[in-house]
């Protein structure tokens, strides 16, 4: 087994990344039985945090040896220090760090003290190099890095994917750091462009968020699957997150471009908006988080068929 499969615990070099709300163990479970990689979310909307993450990974590590990872969203989170904590409780594999603003020293050693290897979501060479200078200066490597294009769903980088193929793999290959690449591998013939480029593994989460196994609401799915068109909403508070378009996405991008409009009555506005968009598949009053390869996804398929088509070219 290579190095990075060891790392993220599964045969095949793909992960499913987080995804806030929908990325439980009812799709993890599979995706780990089907030998893929699968980094659970602490985030779902109206229940006790602790219990809930208690509960799944139970279901999970029931089911798995423990081969799963788990996600701390970093920017404007309150709790790090708390999800840290929970974390080495859990004693998952792998932990990723996303929507980083600097690199997370303390944290990034708090988890490798507990065994817990590190992976860390970056947007660009620039803020790449920078984690590998800052944290080298406390004799801190992380075990990966996950170049994230603006193309994917959820929050986003600067760059997009290709850019970051070019920019970010040479960058990781010269420190010696594993690398995966996200956003917008919707096929076999992407996914063996990221492979020839250098990375070590590919990271998917529209494709797995419309899968067979996928808790989401059966009418964001079908909203996916008819869509060809996201939107980037509050960028301008520098929170980009893409989404399909719709009447309230497109509210809300214009909301933030009246310019007497500030993050806390936009965020206030559209708090709540994400769970509605993936659970209740609302329409009118959701945000569907979704990457530009909503065009590429057209029909529902279960994680095998989606993994393997990736991976091999062949569903089956
Ligand atoms: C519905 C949805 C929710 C997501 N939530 C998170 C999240 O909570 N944390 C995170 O790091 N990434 C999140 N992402 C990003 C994914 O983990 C993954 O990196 C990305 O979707 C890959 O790009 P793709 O959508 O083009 O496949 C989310 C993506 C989607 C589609």
């Amino acid at each position: 087994m290579s190095e990075i499969l060891e790392i993220l615990g599964c045969e095949h070099p793909l992960t499913i990344g987080a995804m806030a709300h929908i990325g439980s163990s009812d799709l993890g479970i599979p995706v780990i039985q089907a030998g893929f990689g699968f980094c659970m979310t602490m985030i779902k909307a109206n229940t006790d945090r602790d219990e809930w993450v208690t509960n799944e990974v139970n279901k999970i590590k029931k089911a798995s040896d423990s081969n799963f990872g788990l996600n701390i969203l970093m920017a404007d989170n309150p709790r790090i220090k708390e999800d840290v904590e929970l974390i080495i409780k859990m004693k998952p594999r792998f932990v990723t760090l996303s929507a980083v603003l600097r690199p997370p020293t303390s944290n990034i050693k708090a988890l490798h003290d507990a065994g817990i290897y590190v992976g860390i979501l970056v947007g660009s060479a620039r803020f790449t190099q920078l984690c590998i200078k800052v944290l080298g200066k406390d004799g801190i490597k992380p075990d990966f890095f996950i170049a994230e294009g603006n193309n994917s769903g959820g929050h986003l980088g600067p760059e997009d994917t290709d850019t970051l193929l070019k920019e970010v793999i040479p960058v990781a290959k010269k420190h010696n750091i594993a690398i995966g690449i996200a956003g917008g591998i919707s096929d076999f013939s992407k996914a063996s462009n990221a492979f020839s480029a250098g990375a070590d593994f590919i990271q998917i989460g529209s494709w797995a968020a419309v899968s067979k196994e996928s808790p989401a609401h059966p009418d964001y799915k079908e909203r996916v699957f008819k869509s060809s068109e996201t939107i980037v909403t509050a960028a301008r508070f520098r929170h980009p997150v893409r989404a399909l378009k719709s009447p309230f996405t497109e509210k809300l991008y214009e909301m933030e471009n009246n310019p007497n409009m500030n993050w806390e009555r936009f965020s206030e506005f559209a708090r709540g908006s994400v769970p509605r968009g993936l659970l209740n598949g609302d329409w009118e009053t959701g945000t569907m988080l979704c990457g530009t390869c909503c065009k590429d996804i057209k029909s529902e398929k279960s994680i095998t068929e989606i993994g393997n088509s990736l991976i091999s070219g062949n569903s089956n």
